[in-house]
């Protein structure tokens, strides 16, 4: 069964109780199951994870690049939360592995403080969803089956 992969970045496990005004109350288990219902629809087995290690991220997006290749794996939903905005190792890992990449806020970065502004990720993405709150997640999912 094809697959298709949602990835978490740091502190997305504190989803409902962080920061509501701004990340909303959906925890990232409700995150977790709106795209699997979009997963079953399309037909899709699906890789849910949230780490707060940069370095596990790196290892996720290369497992999904070589999937890809191999015809496994449809692409990645990634939600890099900080590290968007600091990772040259994730850029680099997109850019390496060939993985197909949907980049995925939660919040509305650009109008947030400045350093939000910048993301390593954006370059390397295939699309990008900011600020449609958890509904982006879905979106991102429905975003690879087109
Ligand atoms: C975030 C935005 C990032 O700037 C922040 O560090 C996060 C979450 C979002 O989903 O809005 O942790 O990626």
């Amino acid at each position: 069964m094809t697959s298709a992969y949602v990835l978490n970045g740091p502190n997305l496990n504190l989803l409902g109780m962080r920061e509501p005004l701004i990340y909303g109350k959906a925890t990232l288990a409700d995150v977790e199951h709106s795209c699997r219902e979009v997963a079953d629809e399309l037909g899709w087995s699906l890789e849910f994870r949230q780490t707060n290690r940069e370095g596990e991220l790196v290892d996720w997006i290369q497992e999904a690049g070589e999937a890809q290749s191999a015809g496994e794996a449809v692409g990645v939903v990634l939600n890099a939360a900080a590290y968007t905005h600091t990772s040259i190792a994730l850029h680099d890992a997109i850019a390496g592995s060939g993985a197909r990449v949907i980049e995925v806020h939660i919040s509305n970065v650009h109008r947030r403080e400045p350093f939000r502004h910048l993301s390593y990720v954006s370059p390397v993405a295939a699309g990008i969803i900011v600020g449609l709150g958890v509904a982006g997640y879905p979106l991102a999912l429905r975003a690879l089956a087109a």
